[in-house]
Protein backbone atom coordinates (compact mmCIF):
# COMPACT_ATOMS: atom_id res chain seq x y z
CA UNK A 1 0.00 0.00 0.00
CA UNK A 2 2.66 2.47 1.36
CA UNK A 3 4.90 1.11 -1.96
CA UNK A 4 1.74 2.13 -4.04
CA UNK A 5 1.63 5.03 -2.52
CA UNK A 6 4.88 6.23 -3.25
CA UNK A 7 5.06 5.26 -7.07
CA UNK A 8 1.69 7.27 -7.24
CA UNK A 9 3.93 10.27 -5.85
CA UNK A 10 6.70 9.35 -7.81
CA UNK A 11 4.61 9.09 -10.97
CA UNK A 12 2.65 12.35 -10.24
CA UNK A 13 6.23 14.29 -9.36
CA UNK A 14 7.58 13.05 -12.88
CA UNK A 15 4.66 14.26 -14.61
CA UNK A 16 4.87 17.73 -13.24
CA UNK A 17 7.66 18.09 -13.54
CA UNK A 18 8.26 16.77 -17.37
CA UNK A 19 4.64 18.11 -18.94
CA UNK A 20 4.82 21.59 -19.68
CA UNK A 21 0.83 22.68 -19.69
CA UNK A 22 0.42 25.28 -22.59
CA UNK A 23 -2.62 25.92 -24.50
CA UNK A 24 -3.76 23.33 -26.96
CA UNK A 25 -5.06 25.34 -29.71
CA UNK A 26 -1.57 26.16 -31.73
CA UNK A 27 -1.35 25.31 -35.15
CA UNK A 28 -0.34 21.73 -35.79
CA UNK A 29 2.47 20.38 -37.11
CA UNK A 30 0.51 18.63 -39.52
CA UNK A 31 -0.86 22.22 -40.68
CA UNK A 32 2.99 23.50 -40.49
CA UNK A 33 4.15 20.14 -42.81
CA UNK A 34 1.12 20.89 -45.23
CA UNK A 35 2.62 24.58 -46.03
CA UNK A 36 5.98 22.77 -46.70
CA UNK A 37 3.99 20.57 -48.77
CA UNK A 38 2.49 23.75 -50.56
CA UNK A 39 5.94 25.45 -50.72
CA UNK A 40 7.39 22.50 -52.56
CA UNK A 41 4.86 22.45 -55.07
CA UNK A 42 5.38 25.87 -56.45
CA UNK A 43 9.67 25.46 -56.32
CA UNK A 44 11.55 25.46 -59.90
CA UNK A 45 13.02 21.81 -60.66
CA UNK A 46 16.06 20.83 -58.88
CA UNK A 47 15.90 23.42 -56.45
CA UNK A 48 16.34 24.54 -52.56
CA UNK A 49 14.37 26.94 -50.72
CA UNK A 50 16.83 28.15 -47.69
CA UNK A 51 15.28 30.10 -44.61
CA UNK A 52 16.07 31.07 -41.33
CA UNK A 53 15.17 31.83 -37.87
CA UNK A 54 14.90 36.01 -37.25
CA UNK A 55 17.80 37.28 -35.05
CA UNK A 56 18.01 37.84 -31.23
CA UNK A 57 18.69 41.25 -30.77
CA UNK A 58 19.71 43.28 -28.31
CA UNK A 59 18.05 45.69 -25.67
CA UNK A 60 20.92 47.10 -23.84
CA UNK A 61 23.88 45.95 -22.15
CA UNK A 62 23.07 41.68 -21.87
CA UNK A 63 19.59 42.26 -22.06
CA UNK A 64 17.98 41.81 -25.52
CA UNK A 65 14.26 42.08 -27.00
CA UNK A 66 11.62 39.47 -26.56
CA UNK A 67 12.39 37.04 -29.12
CA UNK A 68 9.77 36.81 -32.12
CA UNK A 69 10.15 34.40 -35.04
CA UNK A 70 10.72 35.28 -38.53
CA UNK A 71 6.67 34.63 -39.24
CA UNK A 72 7.64 32.83 -42.75
CA UNK A 73 10.15 30.26 -40.76
CA UNK A 74 7.28 29.82 -38.41
CA UNK A 75 4.46 29.06 -40.74
CA UNK A 76 6.79 26.71 -42.55
CA UNK A 77 8.28 25.09 -39.37
CA UNK A 78 6.51 25.83 -36.02
CA UNK A 79 9.60 26.43 -34.55
CA UNK A 80 9.99 29.45 -32.09
CA UNK A 81 13.79 28.95 -31.08
CA UNK A 82 16.65 31.36 -32.65
CA UNK A 83 19.65 29.81 -34.72
CA UNK A 84 17.77 27.71 -37.23
CA UNK A 85 18.16 27.05 -40.75
CA UNK A 86 15.15 25.33 -42.59
CA UNK A 87 16.07 23.86 -46.41
CA UNK A 88 13.17 22.51 -48.20
CA UNK A 89 14.20 20.53 -51.44
CA UNK A 90 12.39 20.45 -54.62
CA UNK A 91 13.30 16.71 -54.93
CA UNK A 92 14.37 13.90 -52.70
CA UNK A 93 17.98 14.16 -51.44
CA UNK A 94 19.56 11.00 -49.88
CA UNK A 95 22.50 10.50 -47.21
CA UNK A 96 23.78 7.97 -45.47
CA UNK A 97 20.85 5.53 -46.90
CA UNK A 98 18.59 8.56 -45.85
CA UNK A 99 15.83 10.03 -47.93
CA UNK A 100 14.17 13.33 -46.95
CA UNK A 101 12.79 16.38 -48.64
CA UNK A 102 13.20 19.01 -46.01
CA UNK A 103 15.55 19.00 -43.01
CA UNK A 104 16.03 21.71 -40.01
CA UNK A 105 18.91 22.46 -38.19
CA UNK A 106 17.96 23.09 -35.02
CA UNK A 107 19.48 24.14 -31.33
CA UNK A 108 20.52 20.99 -29.05
CA UNK A 109 19.35 20.75 -26.00
CA UNK A 110 21.57 22.45 -23.64
CA UNK A 111 20.30 22.48 -19.67
CA UNK A 112 22.80 25.53 -18.23
CA UNK A 113 21.54 27.84 -20.95
CA UNK A 114 17.81 26.38 -20.40
CA UNK A 115 17.97 27.29 -16.87
CA UNK A 116 18.65 30.86 -17.48
CA UNK A 117 16.72 31.87 -20.80
CA UNK A 118 13.92 29.47 -21.38
CA UNK A 119 13.28 25.74 -22.47
CA UNK A 120 14.41 24.02 -26.20
CA UNK A 121 13.04 21.31 -27.90
CA UNK A 122 16.40 19.93 -29.16
CA UNK A 123 16.49 17.47 -32.01
CA UNK A 124 14.32 15.14 -30.54
CA UNK A 125 11.60 17.19 -29.74
CA UNK A 126 11.59 18.97 -32.87
CA UNK A 127 11.54 15.53 -34.37
CA UNK A 128 8.09 14.65 -32.04
CA UNK A 129 6.65 17.71 -31.87
CA UNK A 130 6.81 19.10 -35.31
CA UNK A 131 6.67 16.76 -37.41
CA UNK A 132 10.36 16.53 -39.04
CA UNK A 133 11.52 13.50 -40.10
CA UNK A 134 15.05 14.68 -40.84
CA UNK A 135 16.21 17.22 -37.99
CA UNK A 136 20.33 18.09 -37.02
CA UNK A 137 22.19 19.65 -34.32
CA UNK A 138 22.63 23.53 -35.94
CA UNK A 139 26.25 22.71 -34.74
CA UNK A 140 26.82 20.05 -37.17
CA UNK A 141 25.40 22.59 -40.29
CA UNK A 142 29.14 23.36 -40.80
CA UNK A 143 29.93 20.15 -41.95
CA UNK A 144 26.94 19.23 -43.65
CA UNK A 145 28.09 18.16 -47.19
CA UNK A 146 25.02 18.93 -49.34
CA UNK A 147 26.56 20.52 -52.45
CA UNK A 148 24.52 23.78 -53.25
CA UNK A 149 25.91 24.07 -56.75
CA UNK A 150 24.25 20.80 -58.11
CA UNK A 151 21.33 22.85 -57.94
CA UNK A 152 19.61 25.06 -60.99
CA UNK A 153 18.16 27.22 -57.99
CA UNK A 154 19.02 27.78 -54.63
CA UNK A 155 16.10 30.47 -53.39
CA UNK A 156 16.90 32.55 -50.41
CA UNK A 157 15.51 35.75 -48.69
CA UNK A 158 18.14 38.56 -48.74
CA UNK A 159 19.92 38.76 -45.51
CA UNK A 160 19.75 41.64 -43.42
CA UNK A 161 22.63 43.22 -41.73
CA UNK A 162 21.67 43.20 -37.98
CA UNK A 163 22.71 39.70 -36.90
CA UNK A 164 25.44 39.93 -34.26
CA UNK A 165 27.93 37.15 -34.06
CA UNK A 166 28.00 35.78 -30.49
CA UNK A 167 32.20 35.08 -30.34
CA UNK A 168 31.31 32.09 -27.85
CA UNK A 169 28.86 30.51 -30.49
CA UNK A 170 30.01 29.05 -33.75
CA UNK A 171 26.38 27.81 -34.72
CA UNK A 172 24.74 30.90 -33.76
CA UNK A 173 22.50 32.70 -36.55
CA UNK A 174 25.54 34.91 -37.86
CA UNK A 175 27.79 31.45 -38.40
CA UNK A 176 25.06 29.97 -39.76
CA UNK A 177 24.85 32.58 -42.91
CA UNK A 178 28.16 32.52 -42.68
CA UNK A 179 28.42 28.84 -43.37
CA UNK A 180 25.70 29.13 -46.05
CA UNK A 181 27.14 31.95 -48.29
CA UNK A 182 30.15 29.97 -47.69
CA UNK A 183 28.42 26.61 -49.21
CA UNK A 184 26.35 28.05 -51.57
CA UNK A 185 29.06 30.67 -53.27
CA UNK A 186 27.63 33.93 -52.31
CA UNK A 187 30.01 36.49 -53.14
CA UNK A 188 30.44 39.18 -50.46
CA UNK A 189 29.30 42.02 -53.23
CA UNK A 190 25.78 39.74 -53.72
CA UNK A 191 22.75 42.10 -54.18
CA UNK A 192 19.08 41.30 -54.05
CA UNK A 193 18.04 43.59 -55.77
CA UNK A 194 20.60 43.52 -58.81
CA UNK A 195 19.78 39.52 -58.44
CA UNK A 196 15.76 40.11 -59.28
CA UNK A 197 16.57 42.96 -61.96
CA UNK A 198 18.84 40.57 -64.01
CA UNK A 199 15.86 38.16 -63.86
CA UNK A 200 13.14 40.81 -64.65
CA UNK A 201 16.38 41.20 -67.89
CA UNK A 202 16.19 37.76 -68.92
CA UNK A 203 12.56 37.56 -68.41
CA UNK A 204 10.57 36.10 -71.66
CA UNK A 205 7.32 36.90 -71.25
CA UNK A 206 7.51 40.83 -71.29
CA UNK A 207 9.34 43.33 -74.14
CA UNK A 208 11.99 45.10 -73.56
CA UNK A 209 10.29 48.60 -72.62
CA UNK A 210 7.76 46.90 -70.36
CA UNK A 211 11.13 45.72 -68.78
CA UNK A 212 12.65 49.45 -68.46
CA UNK A 213 9.98 50.50 -66.91
CA UNK A 214 9.78 47.92 -64.29
CA UNK A 215 13.76 48.54 -63.61
CA UNK A 216 13.52 52.10 -63.13
CA UNK A 217 10.88 51.57 -60.98
CA UNK A 218 12.55 49.22 -58.73
CA UNK A 219 15.35 51.67 -58.74
CA UNK A 220 13.71 54.38 -57.05
CA UNK A 221 13.83 52.16 -53.84
CA UNK A 222 17.59 51.34 -54.56
CA UNK A 223 19.55 53.39 -56.55
CA UNK A 224 22.58 52.25 -56.66
CA UNK A 225 21.65 48.99 -58.00
CA UNK A 226 21.63 50.87 -61.57
CA UNK A 227 25.39 51.61 -61.30
CA UNK A 228 26.00 47.92 -62.32
CA UNK A 229 27.30 47.63 -65.60
CA UNK A 230 24.80 45.30 -67.37
CA UNK A 231 21.77 46.95 -65.74
CA UNK A 232 22.77 50.35 -66.86
CA UNK A 233 23.18 49.00 -70.68
CA UNK A 234 19.92 47.40 -70.81
CA UNK A 235 18.46 50.90 -69.39
CA UNK A 236 20.05 52.31 -72.76
CA UNK A 237 18.87 49.81 -75.22
CA UNK A 238 16.45 51.15 -77.80
CA UNK A 239 15.56 47.90 -79.48
CA UNK A 240 14.67 44.27 -78.81
CA UNK A 241 18.24 43.29 -80.63
CA UNK A 242 19.89 45.52 -78.19
CA UNK A 243 18.30 43.67 -75.52
CA UNK A 244 18.80 40.27 -76.92
CA UNK A 245 22.40 41.48 -76.69
CA UNK A 246 22.33 42.89 -73.12
CA UNK A 247 20.45 39.38 -71.96
CA UNK A 248 23.25 37.17 -73.09
CA UNK A 249 25.63 39.78 -70.71
CA UNK A 250 23.73 39.13 -67.36
CA UNK A 251 26.15 36.41 -65.48
CA UNK A 252 24.89 33.14 -64.94
CA UNK A 253 23.95 32.20 -61.41
CA UNK A 254 21.93 29.91 -59.69
CA UNK A 255 21.13 32.38 -56.57
CA UNK A 256 17.94 33.52 -56.34
CA UNK A 257 17.24 36.05 -53.85
CA UNK A 258 13.70 36.80 -55.41
CA UNK A 259 11.79 34.28 -55.86
CA UNK A 260 11.03 32.83 -52.41
CA UNK A 261 9.49 36.45 -50.53
CA UNK A 262 7.17 36.14 -53.85
CA UNK A 263 6.05 32.15 -53.31
CA UNK A 264 5.62 33.11 -49.37
CA UNK A 265 3.60 35.86 -50.30
CA UNK A 266 1.54 33.92 -52.60
CA UNK A 267 0.59 30.93 -49.68
CA UNK A 268 0.89 33.40 -47.03
CA UNK A 269 -2.10 35.92 -48.95
CA UNK A 270 -4.77 33.63 -48.41
CA UNK A 271 -5.53 32.17 -44.90
CA UNK A 272 -6.72 28.10 -43.88
CA UNK A 273 -9.48 27.69 -41.81
CA UNK A 274 -6.93 27.00 -38.83
CA UNK A 275 -5.64 30.40 -39.29
CA UNK A 276 -8.94 31.83 -39.35
CA UNK A 277 -10.15 30.19 -36.02
CA UNK A 278 -6.51 31.97 -34.45
CA UNK A 279 -7.20 35.05 -36.58
CA UNK A 280 -10.80 35.27 -35.73
CA UNK A 281 -9.76 35.03 -31.71
CA UNK A 282 -6.79 37.70 -32.11
CA UNK A 283 -9.19 39.98 -33.45
CA UNK A 284 -12.21 39.43 -31.45
CA UNK A 285 -10.02 39.87 -28.30
CA UNK A 286 -8.91 43.04 -29.56
CA UNK A 287 -12.64 44.45 -30.09
CA UNK A 288 -13.17 43.66 -26.88
CA UNK A 289 -10.09 45.55 -25.46
CA UNK A 290 -11.54 48.17 -27.29
CA UNK A 291 -14.74 47.84 -25.70
CA UNK A 292 -13.53 47.57 -21.93
CA UNK A 293 -11.34 51.18 -22.53
CA UNK A 294 -14.42 52.67 -23.99
CA UNK A 295 -16.17 51.97 -20.31
CA UNK A 296 -13.48 52.60 -18.48
CA UNK A 297 -12.11 56.25 -20.06
CA UNK A 298 -12.03 59.01 -18.18
CA UNK A 299 -10.53 62.54 -18.88
CA UNK A 300 -7.81 61.93 -16.40
CA UNK A 301 -6.25 59.08 -17.60
CA UNK A 302 -3.07 58.75 -19.47
CA UNK A 303 -2.19 57.92 -22.66
CA UNK A 304 0.00 55.34 -20.77
CA UNK A 305 -2.88 54.06 -19.04
CA UNK A 306 -5.30 53.19 -21.61
CA UNK A 307 -2.44 51.79 -23.36
CA UNK A 308 -2.23 49.51 -19.77
CA UNK A 309 -5.73 48.71 -20.21
CA UNK A 310 -6.19 47.05 -23.85
CA UNK A 311 -2.71 44.85 -23.11
CA UNK A 312 -4.32 43.87 -20.17
CA UNK A 313 -7.33 42.24 -22.00
CA UNK A 314 -5.16 40.91 -24.39
CA UNK A 315 -3.22 38.97 -21.52
CA UNK A 316 -6.49 37.81 -19.75
CA UNK A 317 -7.57 36.58 -23.17
CA UNK A 318 -4.41 34.52 -23.07
CA UNK A 319 -2.96 37.00 -26.41
CA UNK A 320 0.63 36.37 -25.90
CA UNK A 321 2.24 39.77 -27.48
CA UNK A 322 0.70 43.03 -29.23
CA UNK A 323 1.29 42.35 -32.97
CA UNK A 324 2.76 45.50 -32.91
CA UNK A 325 3.64 48.57 -30.82
CA UNK A 326 0.24 49.96 -29.60
CA UNK A 327 -0.78 53.49 -30.66
CA UNK A 328 -2.43 55.43 -28.02
CA UNK A 329 -2.45 58.90 -29.02
CA UNK A 330 -4.78 61.76 -27.41
CA UNK A 331 -5.35 64.82 -29.71
CA UNK A 332 -2.86 66.07 -31.92
CA UNK A 333 -0.65 63.27 -30.93
CA UNK A 334 -3.24 61.23 -33.07
CA UNK A 335 -1.73 62.91 -36.29
CA UNK A 336 1.29 60.93 -36.21
CA UNK A 337 0.02 57.88 -38.02
CA UNK A 338 2.44 55.13 -36.22
CA UNK A 339 2.65 57.43 -32.70
CA UNK A 340 4.14 54.80 -30.17
CA UNK A 341 5.41 57.45 -27.14
CA UNK A 342 1.51 57.02 -25.47
CA UNK A 343 3.28 59.45 -22.82
CA UNK A 344 0.90 62.03 -22.43
CA UNK A 345 0.18 62.38 -18.88
CA UNK A 346 -3.79 63.80 -19.11
CA UNK A 347 -6.48 63.32 -21.63
CA UNK A 348 -8.38 65.92 -20.58
CA UNK A 349 -10.98 66.64 -23.80
CA UNK A 350 -9.24 64.72 -26.46
CA UNK A 351 -10.37 62.74 -29.41
CA UNK A 352 -8.39 59.65 -28.91
CA UNK A 353 -6.79 57.32 -31.50
CA UNK A 354 -5.97 54.07 -30.22
CA UNK A 355 -5.00 51.16 -33.08
CA UNK A 356 -3.35 48.23 -31.11
CA UNK A 357 -3.50 44.23 -31.89
CA UNK A 358 -3.87 41.29 -29.92
CA UNK A 359 -1.05 38.68 -31.23
CA UNK A 360 -2.54 35.38 -30.66
CA UNK A 361 -0.82 32.29 -31.27
CA UNK A 362 1.35 34.46 -34.13
CA UNK A 363 -1.36 35.85 -35.45
CA UNK A 364 -2.32 39.75 -35.19
CA UNK A 365 -5.47 42.30 -35.19
CA UNK A 366 -4.92 45.60 -36.39
CA UNK A 367 -7.96 47.68 -34.60
CA UNK A 368 -8.63 51.29 -34.48
CA UNK A 369 -11.10 52.88 -32.62
CA UNK A 370 -11.34 57.18 -32.15
CA UNK A 371 -13.53 58.07 -29.27
CA UNK A 372 -13.44 60.99 -26.94
CA UNK A 373 -12.41 60.86 -23.48
CA UNK A 374 -15.23 63.24 -22.08
CA UNK A 375 -17.56 60.23 -23.43
CA UNK A 376 -19.15 62.47 -26.21
CA UNK A 377 -17.94 63.87 -28.95
CA UNK A 378 -17.91 67.37 -30.36
CA UNK A 379 -19.75 69.00 -33.04
CA UNK A 380 -16.56 69.23 -35.13
CA UNK A 381 -15.38 66.01 -33.83
CA UNK A 382 -18.29 64.36 -34.69
CA UNK A 383 -18.07 65.84 -38.26
CA UNK A 384 -14.62 64.23 -39.08
CA UNK A 385 -15.90 60.89 -37.01
CA UNK A 386 -18.57 60.86 -39.40
CA UNK A 387 -16.73 61.75 -42.85
CA UNK A 388 -14.50 58.56 -41.82
CA UNK A 389 -16.95 56.43 -40.79
CA UNK A 390 -18.69 56.93 -44.22
CA UNK A 391 -15.96 56.45 -46.09
CA UNK A 392 -14.95 53.15 -44.52
CA UNK A 393 -18.48 51.79 -45.26
CA UNK A 394 -17.90 52.76 -48.81
CA UNK A 395 -14.30 50.87 -48.58
CA UNK A 396 -16.03 47.88 -47.14
CA UNK A 397 -18.25 47.79 -50.18
CA UNK A 398 -15.08 47.25 -51.98
CA UNK A 399 -14.56 43.98 -50.73
CA UNK A 400 -15.32 41.53 -53.18
CA UNK A 401 -13.57 38.85 -55.00
CA UNK A 402 -11.94 40.14 -58.33
CA UNK A 403 -11.85 43.84 -57.17
CA UNK A 404 -8.54 45.65 -57.44
CA UNK A 405 -7.25 45.82 -54.13
CA UNK A 406 -6.65 49.18 -54.41
CA UNK A 407 -10.82 49.54 -54.89
CA UNK A 408 -11.74 50.28 -51.17
CA UNK A 409 -8.90 52.94 -50.83
CA UNK A 410 -9.93 54.82 -54.05
CA UNK A 411 -13.69 54.63 -52.56
CA UNK A 412 -12.37 56.06 -49.06
CA UNK A 413 -10.58 58.93 -50.82
CA UNK A 414 -13.57 59.80 -53.17
CA UNK A 415 -16.05 60.29 -50.06
CA UNK A 416 -13.05 62.22 -47.84
CA UNK A 417 -12.19 64.74 -50.68
CA UNK A 418 -15.72 65.55 -51.57
CA UNK A 419 -16.87 66.16 -47.70
CA UNK A 420 -13.57 67.75 -46.97
CA UNK A 421 -14.40 70.12 -49.71
CA UNK A 422 -18.07 70.83 -48.58
CA UNK A 423 -16.97 71.46 -44.96
CA UNK A 424 -14.57 74.19 -46.27
CA UNK A 425 -11.25 72.24 -45.20
CA UNK A 426 -9.60 72.19 -48.50
CA UNK A 427 -10.65 74.11 -51.98
CA UNK A 428 -12.72 71.45 -54.16
CA UNK A 429 -9.93 69.38 -56.13
CA UNK A 430 -7.13 70.41 -53.94
CA UNK A 431 -4.62 67.97 -53.53
CA UNK A 432 -4.25 67.75 -49.35
CA UNK A 433 -2.46 65.75 -47.25
CA UNK A 434 -5.26 64.99 -44.60
CA UNK A 435 -5.54 61.26 -45.69
CA UNK A 436 -1.70 60.51 -46.39
CA UNK A 437 -2.27 56.67 -46.33
CA UNK A 438 -3.64 54.08 -47.87
CA UNK A 439 -6.61 51.99 -46.38
CA UNK A 440 -5.60 48.65 -47.12
CA UNK A 441 -3.23 46.28 -45.92
CA UNK A 442 -3.10 42.05 -45.68
CA UNK A 443 -3.33 41.03 -41.81
CA UNK A 444 -1.87 37.55 -40.33
CA UNK A 445 1.09 36.50 -38.90
CA UNK A 446 2.29 39.83 -39.78
CA UNK A 447 0.82 43.09 -39.10
CA UNK A 448 1.39 44.14 -42.46
CA UNK A 449 1.33 40.36 -43.78
CA UNK A 450 2.77 39.26 -47.18
CA UNK A 451 0.00 39.45 -50.46
CA UNK A 452 0.20 39.52 -54.01
CA UNK A 453 -1.85 42.76 -54.13
CA UNK A 454 -3.63 41.59 -56.66
CA UNK A 455 -7.30 41.39 -57.36
CA UNK A 456 -9.07 39.97 -53.93
CA UNK A 457 -9.27 36.26 -53.54
CA UNK A 458 -11.72 34.64 -50.78
CA UNK A 459 -10.18 33.86 -47.13
CA UNK A 460 -8.03 36.79 -47.34
CA UNK A 461 -8.46 39.35 -44.61
CA UNK A 462 -7.68 42.79 -45.28
CA UNK A 463 -8.12 46.05 -43.16
CA UNK A 464 -10.03 48.85 -44.18
CA UNK A 465 -8.70 52.04 -42.06
CA UNK A 466 -9.68 54.89 -43.95
CA UNK A 467 -8.35 58.30 -41.64
CA UNK A 468 -8.40 62.27 -41.30
CA UNK A 469 -5.42 63.74 -39.47
CA UNK A 470 -5.66 67.69 -39.71
CA UNK A 471 -2.24 68.50 -37.45
CA UNK A 472 -2.47 71.99 -35.40
CA UNK A 473 -1.42 74.87 -37.47
CA UNK A 474 -2.72 73.03 -40.95
CA UNK A 475 -4.18 75.69 -43.32
CA UNK A 476 -7.77 75.60 -42.55
CA UNK A 477 -10.28 76.83 -39.48
CA UNK A 478 -8.32 76.71 -36.20
CA UNK A 479 -11.74 74.43 -34.88
CA UNK A 480 -10.65 71.94 -37.01
CA UNK A 481 -6.82 71.51 -35.75
CA UNK A 482 -5.69 68.56 -33.49
CA UNK A 483 -8.81 65.93 -34.78
CA UNK A 484 -7.30 62.92 -36.14
CA UNK A 485 -9.73 59.99 -36.77
CA UNK A 486 -9.00 56.66 -38.25
CA UNK A 487 -11.29 53.41 -37.68
CA UNK A 488 -9.90 50.69 -38.67
CA UNK A 489 -11.78 47.11 -39.43
CA UNK A 490 -10.40 43.27 -40.25
CA UNK A 491 -12.62 41.84 -43.20
CA UNK A 492 -12.42 38.99 -44.14
CA UNK A 493 -13.33 38.37 -47.89
CA UNK A 494 -15.55 35.76 -48.79
CA UNK A 495 -16.46 33.75 -51.58
CA UNK A 496 -19.59 35.76 -52.02
CA UNK A 497 -18.88 38.83 -49.98
CA UNK A 498 -16.97 40.29 -47.05
CA UNK A 499 -17.63 39.65 -42.73
CA UNK A 500 -16.22 42.76 -40.56
CA UNK A 501 -14.17 40.24 -38.05
CA UNK A 502 -14.04 43.46 -35.86
CA UNK A 503 -17.35 44.52 -35.80
CA UNK A 504 -18.33 43.68 -31.93
CA UNK A 505 -15.88 47.03 -31.44
CA UNK A 506 -18.86 50.07 -32.10
CA UNK A 507 -18.42 51.92 -34.83
CA UNK A 508 -20.99 54.80 -35.39
CA UNK A 509 -21.23 57.81 -32.73
CA UNK A 510 -24.19 57.16 -31.16
CA UNK A 511 -23.13 53.34 -30.33
CA UNK A 512 -19.68 54.91 -29.14
CA UNK A 513 -21.18 56.92 -26.75
CA UNK A 514 -23.43 54.74 -25.78
CA UNK A 515 -20.75 52.29 -24.64
CA UNK A 516 -18.96 54.96 -23.00
CA UNK A 517 -21.92 55.45 -20.63
CA UNK A 518 -21.49 52.18 -19.22
CA UNK A 519 -20.11 51.54 -15.87
CA UNK A 520 -16.89 49.78 -16.02
CA UNK A 521 -15.15 47.03 -13.80
CA UNK A 522 -12.15 49.45 -13.63
CA UNK A 523 -14.47 52.46 -11.38
CA UNK A 524 -13.57 50.54 -8.20
CA UNK A 525 -9.94 49.39 -9.35
CA UNK A 526 -8.60 52.17 -6.94
CA UNK A 527 -4.51 52.20 -6.12
CA UNK A 528 -3.00 54.08 -3.14
CA UNK A 529 -1.72 57.25 -3.56
CA UNK A 530 2.10 56.87 -3.75
CA UNK A 531 2.60 59.80 -2.29
CA UNK A 532 5.25 61.70 -4.64
CA UNK A 533 7.48 62.94 -1.94
CA UNK A 534 10.32 65.40 -2.94
N1 LIG B 1 -1.28 49.53 -36.94
C1 LIG B 1 -0.59 49.83 -38.12
C2 LIG B 1 -1.50 49.95 -39.26
O1 LIG B 1 -2.65 50.26 -39.07
O2 LIG B 1 -1.16 49.68 -40.38
MN1 LIG C 1 -3.59 49.79 -37.25
MN1 LIG D 1 -3.45 48.71 -40.43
Amino acid sequence: MRITLIILLLGLFAFHTHAQELPDDFLTADFHKERRKALRQLLPKNSVAVLFASPVRNRANDVDFLYHQDPHFYYLTGYKEPHSILLIFSEDQKEDGQTYNEILFAQARDPRTEMWNGRRLGVKGVKEKLGFSMVKDHKTFKEYSLSFKKFDKVLFIDFLNDIRDNPRDDADLYDLKQQFKNKASIPSEFNAMTNRMYAIIQDGTQDFQAKKRQLYSMSRFNPGALDDPVIREFMGVQDNEMAMKVMKKVPSTNLDAHSLPSFMGQLRETKLEEELVLLRKAIDISAVGQIEVMKAMRPNMSETEVQGIHEFVFKKYGAEYEGYPSIVGGGNNGCILHYIDNNKPRLGEDLVLMDLGAEYHGYTADVTRTIPATGKFTEEQKIIYNIVLEAQQAGFEECKVGNNFSAPNQAAKRIIDKRLAEYGIIKEGERHNYFPHGTSHYVGLDVHDPGTYQPFQANTVITVEPGIYIPDGSPCDKKWWGIAVRIEDDILITEDGWENLSGRAPRSVEAIEAMMAQPSALDDFILPDLGNKK
